[in-house]
């Protein structure tokens, strides 16, 4: 019986939900809580409920019947204002939203782009841009980049006709903010929109996010960087957090270094994941930027730094366990629903 008016409830609901006509709905009223309604019939039937259970069944019934009456009553009241604003002949458009008809919210990679700024920011970081439509100098040539780098290949990279390309890192914004420094030290974040002609797969989208950060100092140290790192990947994604530096090549820095984190892992195994690349400003860049410049203010012998660059999606995957990549540019609101 107790399944049977959860059932009873669920049809009445949807089957009220498609009415719109003033009749269908008081015809729905007569069969479900009229004197020879479903409900009714099945009060009856508690007279051969087991007493130990009447209680209980009592309770459903009531429920049920209460249920049943509210959305009615919804249903007829929706009506009638629909009635009413026809009379007036016109849309009132000052009349309130209705609540819970979804709120909205910033996408994931908004919320874990804004939280990495905000983290910086405390360290004394500023924001910086540069285009997304690049020469080949700020891309590649500054960055120390050799001609023949495969990364440079239009088989790997979109170029435009007039021989600028979409930029392939957030590294570009290195040398467009050195170029222009007035003084010391620099110390910028750059999130942005960066191209490649990858394959669109689980990991990879040919069009995505990183995020840039640049010092510039008299003296920036290997610790300064490791530093800088530890604090920002433990705020970012909880203080249980360890972080490796793993060494590696990168043409615009020297050492360089791959970043693994661990997250604090319940229950299951930690695994080291690759999650940035980073290292000490290779004196080849501040000679680039020097030379366009024209002034010694970042001479290679005068100043050092550090840099780092990680992927916006990839992070945003770390952080909440999301496994491919596609399901963050796919706006399919029952996932996006789950970041409100
Ligand atoms: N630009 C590199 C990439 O797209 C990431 C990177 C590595 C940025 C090392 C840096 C860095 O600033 O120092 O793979």
């Amino acid at each position: 019986m107790l399944s049977q008016l959860d059932s009873l409830k669920a049809q009445a609901l949807q089957a009220l939900y498609t009415l719109t006509e003033e009749a269908a709905i008081e015809a729905f009223r007569v069969e479900y809580l009229g004197k020879k309604g479903h409900l009714t019939s099945l009060s009856a039937g508690m007279r051969d409920v087991d007493p130990a259970l009447k209680r209980e069944v009592g309770a459903k019934l009531n429920e049920v019947r209460e249920a049943i009456t509210q959305a009615l009553s919804a249903k007829q009241e929706a009506l009638q204002a629909a009635k009413d604003a026809a009379a007036v002949a016109g849309l009132d458009i000052t009349l309130p939203g209705r609540p819970g008809a979804g709120q909205g919210s910033l996408h994931p990679l908004t919320q874990v782009r804004d939280q990495a700024v905000r983290i910086l920011r405390k360290l004394g970081f500023v924001l910086a841009e540069g285009p997304e439509v690049e020469t080949a100098w700020h891309c590649f040539d500054a960055l120390n980049t050799p001609e023949d780098h495969p990364a440079r290949h239009p088989s790997d990279t979109f170029y435009m006709p007039d021989g600028k390309l979409l930029r392939t890192h957030t590294s570009s914004v290195q040398i467009r903010t050195l170029e222009s420094v007035k003084s010391l030290p620099v110390r910028i974040i750059s999130p942005g929109a960066a191209y490649r002609r990858d394959e669109i797969d689980a990991t990879h989208l040919s069009v995505f996010n990183q995020i840039e950060a640049l010092y510039v100092a008299d003296e920036v140290s290997l610790a300064d960087l490791k530093g800088t790192l530890e604090f920002f990947f433990k705020e970012l994604l909880g203080s249980g957090t360890a972080v490796r530096f793993r060494p590696h090549f990168f043409p615009f820095t020297e050492p360089s270094f791959e970043i693994d984190v661990k997250l604090e892992a319940k229950g299951r195994e930690a695994r080291w994941i690759e999650i940035a690349g980073c290292g000490m400003v290779d004196p080849a860049v501040f000679e680039a930027v020097s030379r366009t410049r024209g002034d010694e203010l970042l001479h290679p012998e005068r100043v050092s730094g550090f840099a780092f660059g990680m992927g916006l999606e990839r992070l945003t995957m770390i952080l909440h366990g999301i496994g491919d990549i596609r399901h963050l540019i796919e706006n399919d609101s029952r996932f996006l629903a789950q970041f409100a």
